[in-house]
């Protein structure tokens, strides 16, 4: 867990907007107990490819993801049953992963070839770093716009933001900052 922290810390470290969040990044001591648990989503995650600075990091989510607890935040009620097939996370440090913080969220993110995480909000304020796959993403009013791996994404607090994946799935590292940090987004009109 160590080397996966530290590989995510030095991912996020070369983009200015992340600075306030590494600020908040905790002191490891002790790993609070996650029971590994695995989702569909995950079969992706082997096969997948790093890209420009995120091969190190790729490759310790990959090392470590078999004992990672994966977990949804939606159910079928929200964007539908083919959805949760291919959508699913593992925080790394917050309220619920392995790392406790109240400051801040950190973990992964992935969806599946061909999914749309329809527009959504948060309090939180969020960075996202892909790290395997380009996808298309939609920041507030804007068009989707291809977002290559390597490439970092800020989300301000409760901005709409969606994004689409085509032939490639995609993992995303996330951090979050302010709010509920366990709360589950509002979904919006889309
Ligand atoms: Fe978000």
């Amino acid at each position: 867990m160590d080397r996966m922290l530290a590989e995510v810390r030095a991912a996020f470290a070369g983009w200015p907007e992340a600075a306030r969040f590494l600020a908040d990044w905790p002191k490891v001591s002790e790993l609070r107990a996650c029971e590994a648990s695995a989702l569909p989503v995950c079969r992706w995650l082997a096969a997948m490819r790093g890209g420009p600075g995120t091969q190190a990091v790729l490759a310790e989510v990959q090392r470590l993801a078999g004992r990672l607890a994966w977990r949804q935040t939606y159910g079928a009620a929200d964007f539908g049953d083919a959805f949760l097939q291919g959508y699913g996370w593992s925080e790394f440090i917050g309220l619920r992963g392995p790392v406790a913080s109240e400051r801040i969220a950190c973990g992964v993110l992935l969806l599946g070839p061909g999914v749309t995480y329809p527009p959504h909000a948060h309090q939180a304020e969020e960075l996202y770093l892909p790290i395997s796959g380009g996808a298309e993403w939609q920041r507030g009013d804007a068009e989707f716009a291809c977002v290559p791996v390597g490439q970092a994404i800020y989300h301000h607090s409760w901005m709409a933001h969606a994004m689409r994946t085509g032939a490639e799935p995609l993992a995303a590292l996330y951090l979050w900052r302010g709010g509920d940090l366990a709360a589950k987004s509002v979904i919006l009109p889309g």
